[in-house]
Formats: C-alpha cells, structure tokens, sequence
C-alpha cells in the first residue's frame, strides 16, 4: 500500500494547478489520482456556485415544469371583458395565466399598431393587463426561463412596474384592483403591490404633464439595472443594448395591446428621478418608459387595401 500524507498530496495538488502541469498527472499514485480528480470536480462544482451568485443564472439552468397535459387543438379566446382567475395572498396579485386571447395575427397587429392617447374612463381587465405584461416580459421558455422580448446574452437588465388608477383594472363583477404601485415577477407570473394610493396624477406631472398618462386607467414603467449588461459588455451595452431591449418591451406592449383592442403609446419625456421616487424603484434602476394603457376612444382601422393602395399610387 503506497502512503500518502494528505499534506503532500495537497501540496501536488497546488503545484499542479498552479503550474498547470497535465504530466504531472502520468507520475501519481493511483489513490493520488482519485483524490485529484475528486478535488477537481468539487472545485468546478464552487467555481460553478459563486457564478451562479455572481451572475444569477448560468445558461444550462433549467426550471421545473410541471407535468402539464396540454389539450389538443386552439385554446378558447377569450370574450371581451371576461375576467379570468385572479387570487389576491396579502400584497401579492397572481394574475389569470397566460393563454391564448385574440385571432388577431401578428401582420394585422403590426398593420393596426398606431400611438392612442385618448382613452374612455373605462377600467382594463385583469385578463388583459395578465397579456400585456407577458408580452412585455413574460417567461416563453420553460427550460431557461427566456422572456418575450429578446435580451444580450439573457441578461434581462428591465423591471416592470404598474401603476393602477382608481378602479383602473376590473378583476371581477364590480371588483376591481387595489390602486397603487405594482412590480411585476415574471417567474410567478404575478404582481406585488409596492405602494398603495392612486399615483396617475403625480406620474402625469412627472412626465411633463402628459394628459394620457392621468387619464389611462393603468400606466406601465420600464425601468433598467445598467449593471447587469454592462458587467459583461461594458459601455457597449449601456449605450446600445439595454435601450434596444426597452424597444423591444415596448413593441410587445403595443402589438398585445392591438390584439386586444386596446390603445397605449410609449413615453420617453419624463423626469427620471421623480418617476423612480413615484414607483419606489430601488438606486441601481432607471426608468426608461411609460407606457399608458386604456380603452381607446377610436380605434383606426387601416387595411391592407389601404397600405397596398399607398404603394401602388407612389410606384407610378
Ligand atoms: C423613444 C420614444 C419616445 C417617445 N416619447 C413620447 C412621449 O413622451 N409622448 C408621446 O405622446 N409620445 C411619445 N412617443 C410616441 C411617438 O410620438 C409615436 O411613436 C410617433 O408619433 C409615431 O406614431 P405611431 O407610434 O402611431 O406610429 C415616443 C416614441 C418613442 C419611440
């Protein structure tokens, strides 16, 4: 039996790792050998961890799923103005899952998608705001946990918040949402109540006394933590990615809302920190848009005859 003093070993193991030398490996001992490729895996096993900590996912991460049948054929589409199941535990809203909601494609989604910034003083559902906030950022891949909205090495730098007006979304017959500040967690699909209070006066004045912002029943806000693009990509990811991916957020609300018929518009003009201190965003976030949602008072209806039309008559 050779002997092995543990001292000696870990003094190898040292020399190896430092000295990076693999022949090192063809003269140890057997039970060397073992302990080594022991050592190995534990250490990979730690560098793995405090990645995970670091960096918060790590890109072979899977999610548990449940084992889920999913029923043949279309889902049902959901009726104007039906409310889906909603369960309220304490600050916590668990919004009605995300389905399928309207026949609408993605071209006539595109064709209809227009800025409405004038609303009816109706409340929105909660089926409907479930839709757009998976839109914007919901979970589409159950194995990594990808979003809706593409993001630079899924680093997925947004927040979303919502701030509901008084009676802004209706979550039953006559019931509608506490008014207040909302956060959204993408992974449990649900919101949390942040403040309470109806805020859609203050956030207008903040956005430079934009009327729609007051007059929608709910507003969404953007926010962005730079830090979590910008430590791997640097500069490039401050100025370039993360406002790209605020597009992308913006676009999903917009098509989801014209497949719901109803009117939203994206805002930049607003004072950052005023908004940040309305929605109680933490010091690393900035806000990036705010976007008003509501039941529009007209809904244009362009065709395609319409654009094809236009095309033609500047062809000549
Ligand atoms: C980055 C950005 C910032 C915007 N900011 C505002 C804004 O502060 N207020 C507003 O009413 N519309 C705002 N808009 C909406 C534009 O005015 C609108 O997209 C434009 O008039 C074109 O109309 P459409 O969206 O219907 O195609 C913004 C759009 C973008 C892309």
């Amino acid at each position: 039996m050779p002997r092995c003093s543990p001292y000696k070993t870990i003094n190898k193991f040292i020399k190896l790792y430092t000295q990076n030398d693999i022949w090192y490996l063809f003269s140890m001992k057997n039970v060397e050998l073992i302990a080594y490729v022991i050592s190995f895996i534990i250490t990979l096993a730690i560098a793995v961890h405090i990645f995970n900590i670091i960096y918060g996912a790590f890109p072979w991460k899977t999610f548990d799923i449940k084992d889920e049948t999913v029923e043949e054929g279309r889902a049902d589409v959901v009726e104007d103005g039906e409310v889906g199941e909603v369960r309220i535990v304490g600050n916590v809203v668990y919004l009605p899952l995300p389905r399928r909601v309207s026949n609408v494609s993605v071209e006539e989604a595109i064709l209809l998608r227009r800025s409405i910034r004038e609303y009816l003083p109706n409340p929105i559902t909660i089926d409907q705001l479930s839709m757009l906030l998976w839109a914007a950022y919901g979970v589409t891949d159950t194995r990594y946990g990808f979003r809706s909205s593409p993001s630079a090495g899924a680093t997925y730098p947004l927040e979303i918040y919502v701030v509901v007006g008084e009676k802004g979304v209706r979550i039953g017959d006559e019931k509608y949402l506490r008014s207040g500040v909302y956060k959204y967690d993408v992974y449990t699909h649900s919101l949390r109540l942040v403040r309470e209070g109806d805020f859609r006066d203050e956030l207008a004045k903040a956005a430079l006394d934009q009327p729609w912002v007051r007059e929608a029943p709910i507003n969404i806000v953007i926010t962005a933590v730079f830090e979590r693009t910008t430590r791997i990509y640097g500069e490039r990811g401050r100025v370039r990615y993360v406002p790209m991916e605020v597009g992308h957020v913006g676009q999903n609300i917009y098509l989801m809302a014209t497949a719901l018929r109803l009117g939203t518009v994206v805002i930049g003009a607003f004072y950052d920190d005023w908004i940040a201190q309305i929605i109680s965003a933490s010091e690393n976030e900035t806000p990036m848009y705010i976007v008003p949602v509501g039941v529009p008072k007209e809904f244009r209806e362009t065709t395609f005859e319409d654009i094809q039309r236009f095309i033609e008559s500047r062809r000549g």
